[in-house]
Order: structure tokens, then C-alpha cells, then sequence
């Protein structure tokens, strides 16, 4: 195969990139219309994400389709996701950040490949991680600016890699190890499209986190919207995150409610006429 890996992926993304970059939660933000409610929902989603991400890093660090690009000091960012949670939802926040549905695919396709495809987290690591270290340091100053954050760094640690000295010089070194992995023609295909998929997942999360915050200005809160307050991530309960209330009741909930109160207020209406026939 004569394409480098790094390159190769990186043309077959360009136009799933361009998508990600133009979706409508990230074009708003790139021009500093970024609240701290969709700062919130974005930072909690990214936790679970990485939580689950990372715990799948550290099961397979030693298996040599994962090894070369394990870089936990430099890259790792749960406990980074986890100062950033504190700061942004106290210190129960593990009780009431939310999970919502996108988030839950997203979880659930990294386990599956952590636990049965493990020569393709190089794809979901790549995505995220490389993506953090360009795109993300913009977002980072962008947040600061649009939200009045200290200029420590408080809030945004998630977007701080303290042991990065050059994110420049760093991707390439991350590049050239993913071009040392050795992989069939067959894997190598299948990363690729894993590649692309793990970009879908994130432009969903975006779809996703763009409609609560649309539907909720409208309507109510976000953090206020019933289901959305649930704590997730840990390995036994996200198998099945959409099936949880976590997973479904933002929106399943809160379109019930005007069918509640019609049938309440028909069968109170039914029960006034029916007492007065009787008194007649
Ligand atoms: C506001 C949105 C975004 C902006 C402005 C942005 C900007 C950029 C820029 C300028 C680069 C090139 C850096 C370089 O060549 O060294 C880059 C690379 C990259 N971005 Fe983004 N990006 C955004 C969103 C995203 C998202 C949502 C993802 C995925 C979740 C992502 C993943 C990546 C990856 C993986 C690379 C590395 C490409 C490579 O060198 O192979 N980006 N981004």
C-alpha cells in the first residue's frame, strides 16, 4: 500500500470534516454564540465520551493494534472532563450531568469496538484526539471569549493538554505511529470507514445537542428538562444507554405532557356533564 495510513485517512474524512466544522451548533459557536447551556451539554456529552473512550485505551494498551499511540499523559482528558464538570455543575455533578441519546451511540459503538473490533480505536482516537489538538484550541479561546472565563483556564481544562508542548510537532509524531501500525489491506479499509463513521457520531451529537437547545429555548431548560438530569458512563450500565431514561425522556417526555393534560381535561369535562345530567 503506498498511501500513508494518516494520509490516507485524512483525505477520505475531508468532506465529513467540512460537515462537522458546518453543522449548525459548531458554525454558532465559531462565531462566539456559544451559551453556557450548550457549553454544558457539549462538555457533559464529551465526558461520557471520553470516559468510555479511554477506559477501552486502557484495556487494550497493551495489544499491538493499540500500543504504539497510547499517550495517556499527553493526550488522556477524563480527568481534565472531570475539573471541567466540577467546575460547570458542582460538586455532585456526577449526579445530574446529562446523557442524552446521541451521546448513548456514540458510547455504545466505543465499547463494542474496544471489546470486539479493538484495530479500530486507532479510528475514534484519531478523530477526537487530533481534532482536539487543531480545531479545538479555536474553540478553546472562542469559549473563553463568548462565556467571560478566566484566562486560567478554569472551565475549559478539557481543551488544555499540559504535556503537549508543540500540538504541531505532536501530530506528527501521532501520525508517524499510526503509519507504523501494521494492518492487513482488509483492516485498513475497515479503519478508514470506522473513521468516517466516528465523525457521524459526532456531527449527530451536534444535530442532537442543536435541537435541545432550540427546543428549550422555546420551552424550558435544557438542565431543567426531566431525564436529562442522570449521571452515566460507567461500563455496566451504558451497554444499552437509548434504552435508558437518560437515553429517551428529553424528548419522549416533554412531547407526552400536552397529551396528559388533554385527556385530563376531557375527562374532567366528561365527569362535569355526566353529574350534571344526574342532578337533572
Ligand atoms: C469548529 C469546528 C472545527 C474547526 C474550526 C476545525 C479546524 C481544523 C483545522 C484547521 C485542522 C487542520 C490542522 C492541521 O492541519 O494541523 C483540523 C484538523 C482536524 N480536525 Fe478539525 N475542526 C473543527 C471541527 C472538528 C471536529 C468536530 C472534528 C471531529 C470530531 C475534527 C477533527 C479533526 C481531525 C481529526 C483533524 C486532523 C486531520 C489530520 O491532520 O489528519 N475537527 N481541524
Amino acid at each position: 500500500m503506498s498511501q500513508d495510513l494518516s494520509e490516507a485517512v485524512k483525505e477520505a474524512t475531508r468532506e465529513v470534516h467540512s460537515q462537522a466544522e458546518n453543522s449548525e451548533f459548531m458554525k454558532n459557536f465559531q462565531k462566539g454564540q456559544v451559551t453556557r447551556e450548550g457549553f454544558k451539554l457539549l462538555m457533559a456529552s464529551l465526558y461520557h465520551v471520553y470516559a468510555a473512550l479511554e477506559e477501552e485505551i486502557e484495556h487494550n494498551k497493551q495489544n499491538l493494534v493499540y500500543a504504539p499511540l497510547y499517550f495517556p499523559e499527553e493526550l488522556h482528558r477524563r480527568a481534565a472532563l472531570e475539573q471541567d464538570m466540577a467546575f460547570w455543575y458542582g460538586p455532585r455533578w456526577q449526579e445530574v450531568i446529562p446523557y442524552t441519546q446521541a451521546t448513548g451511540h456514540y458510547v455504545r459503538r466505543l465499547r463494542e469496538v474496544g471489546r470486539l473490533e479493538p484495530e479500530l480505536l486507532v479510528a475514534h482516537a484519531y478523530t477526537r484526539y487530533l481534532g482536539d489538538l487543531s480545531g479545538g484550541q479555536v474553540l478553546k479561546k472562542i469559549a473563553q471569549k463568548a462565556l467571560d472565563l478566566p484566562g486560567s483556564g478554569e472551565g475549559v481544562a478539557f481543551f488544555t493538554f499540559p504535556n503537549v508542548v508543540s500540538a504541531t510537532k505532536f501530530k506528527q509524531l501521532y501520525r508517524s505511529r499510526m503509519n507504523s501500525l501494521e494492518m492487513t489491506p482488509e483492516v485498513r479499509q475497515r479503519v478508514i470507514e470506522e473513521v468516517k463513521a466516528s465523525f457521524l457520531l459526532n456531527i449527530q451529537l451536534f444535530e442532537e445537542l442543536q435541537e435541545l437547545l432550540t427546543r428549550n429555548t422555546k420551552d424550558q431548560s435544557p438542565t431543567k428538562a426531566p431525564g436529562l438530569h442522570r449521571q452515566e458512563g460507567s461500563r455496566a450500565q451504558d451497554s444499552t444507554p437509548t434504552e435508558t431514561p437518560g437515553g429517551k425522556l428529553p424528548l419522549n417526555i416533554l412531547s407526552q405532557v400536552p397529551l396528559v393534560q388533554w385527556v385530563l381535561t376531557l375527562s374532567f369535562l366528561v365527569a362535569t356533564v355526566a353529574v350534571g345530567l344526574y342532578a337533572m
